[in-house]
């Protein structure tokens, strides 16, 4: 009989948040606004996420999600004391840029948001649960995107690095693991979501987003190499939103086509891990006459700040073609587009369910960088609806986890190095791409509507307990 290897003793099991998407207090304890305050929830939001956005400050006639959420900046202590019952070895959460440095500008950071994130890591460790945290979740301080169109202007690598810095130092003893910037691959797909980018008056598309990227790369790197200096403990990822792109016939088209597809979104972790820009991304930049000015040194700052781990979203695998009657059969799936997979099942929300893909990905990304992988997001978004007596039984939640946790097994077995799984919205939270509170994610149910009523209240599901369960036995127990 073989053996096999399965879950490693210290493995991080446990849940994945993004502060704009919990914490509300919007601007409570000095914090500024930032882009997410300014995604509302219905039509509006997907023309705002993709960068035409309207107004510098909230309107009234618009209903911002974000700025109660389920109001984690006053509630975390009960929500963690719920993580710690789970048994969560690791949670991972970002910090709010504009708590710390309102506008960005500043010329000290506001204590009042430095607190806040003390007293949320201090609570974590009271139950030893490792804080995994995210530099930045998508929100910039609006007060930037006004002045510089955020990651448009260089002036925003130094303000980043001052901000990194600042944590990076303050929170030197309480937190090991780091991620710089979240799914930064999504910055060419919804630049202002992903990176607060407006494109309202932008003639070259290409230009202005491989610009940003380039900024954002290096203040990935200056971060890095910053964490590195500060505490050499620390452990940096990068996030991508991962996904292989599958080839929808064996024709070589449709290959290169899925590979060329792939390399959209490994253009920044080839920077961020091997510390250069790839051929492919150079000719593409040839190709298309793009002009991305870089200053001396820079290429050097990329070299020496590379991450020591990939940290990566999976929900969906995707698939394309070549063929114009094909693409007719497109489907949404976490922002990326892609064609229908006669093979796999989808959601609620039309995401591809595809188990077998997060084995795929996670060995592609293996063999790709050779470093620790981390998977930081994962789970189903799903309508929940309490019984009569107010249980919610979310089996098919628990399928998904499930089928998702047999290939991490295979994962492991493959020889992957992979150190934790914090699966997303542990506790229902507002969604990135809708706003809406519907599409649940959570083992913790918030008694909140998309409207934003409810009295906002936890209560456990079903998965609360089989979570538990699969925690307990390091995985054994499915
Ligand atoms: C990822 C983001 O893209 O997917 C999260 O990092 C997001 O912020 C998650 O919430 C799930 O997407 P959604 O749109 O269902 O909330």
């Amino acid at each position: 009989m073989s053996s096999r290897i399965g879950f490693p003793k210290d493995f991080l099991w446990g849940g994945a948040l993004a502060a704009n998407q919990v914490e509300g207090g919007y601007l409570e304890g000095g914090k500024g606004l930032t882009t997410v305050d300014l995604m509302p929830t219905g039509e509006e939001r997907q023309a705002i996420s993709k960068g035409y956005i309207t107004s510098f400050t909230p309107r009234e006639d618009l209903f911002y999600p974000s700025h109660e959420a389920i109001d984690f900046y006053h509630r975390f202590k009960e929500d963690i004391a719920l993580f710690a019952e789970m048994g969560f070895k690791a949670l991972r959460v970002s910090i709010a840029w504009a708590r710390i440095f309102p506008s960005g500008e500043e010329e000290k950071p506001n204590e009042e948001g430095l607190k806040f994130y003390d007293e949320l890591f201090d609570e974590l460790l009271k139950y030893d649960i490792e804080p995994v945290v995210t530099l930045c979740h998508f929100d910039v301080p609006v007060a930037l995107v006004e002045k510089y169109g955020s990651w448009k202007s260089r002036e925003m690598v130094h303000l980043f690095e001052r901000y990194a810095k600042t944590v990076l130092d303050r929170y030197k003893n309480k937190v090991k693991y780091w991620m710089t910037f979240n799914e930064i691959n999504m910055l060419l797909h919804r630049p202002y979501l992903g990176a607060g980018i407006p494109l309202n008056d932008v003639e070259d598309k290409n230009q202005v987003l491989y610009q940003a990227a380039h900024h954002q790369l290096l203040a990935s790197a200056l971060a890095v190499k910053a964490g590195h200096e500060i505490n050499p403990e620390f452990q940096i990822g990068c996030m991508l939103a991962a996904g292989m792109t599958y080839p929808y016939t064996s024709n070589p088209d449709d290959i290169w086509k899925a590979m060329d597809k792939d390399r959209e979104s490994f253009f920044f972790i080839d920077v961020q891990s091997r510390g250069e820009y790839p051929g492919y991304a150079k000719r593409f930049f040839r190709d298309n006459n793009l002009d991305i000015k870089m200053e001396d040194g820079d290429l050097e700052i990329l070299k020496e700040g590379t991450v020591d781990y990939i940290g990566f979203s999976y929900y969906s695998s995707r698939c394309t073609s070549t063929d114009p009657e094909v693409l007719k059969g497109a489907v949404s799936g976490n922002i990326f587009g892609s064609i229908k997979n006669p093979y796999t099942k989808a959601s609620e929300w039309g995401w591809t369910i595809d188990p077998k893909g997060l084995r795929i990905t996670a060995n592609q990304l293996w063999d790709r960088y050779q470093k620790p992988l981390f998977i930081v997001e994962n789970g189903l978004g799903a309508v929940d609806t309490p019984e009569e007596d107010g249980s919610i039984n979310d089996d098919y939640r628990i399928d998904y986890l499930r089928e998702h946790f047999k290939e991490m097994r295979e994962v492991i077995e493959d020889g992957v190095e992979l150190i934790g799984y914090t699966s997303w919205g542990p506790i229902d939270i507002v969604s990135a791409s809708t706003g809406e509170m519907k599409k649940r994610y959570g083992y913790i149910y918030v008694d909140k509507d998309n409207e934003g009523n409810g009295t906002l209240d936890r209560k456990k599901k079903k998965s609360f307990y089989w979570y538990q369960n699969v925690i307990k036995s390091n995985g054994q127990d499915l």
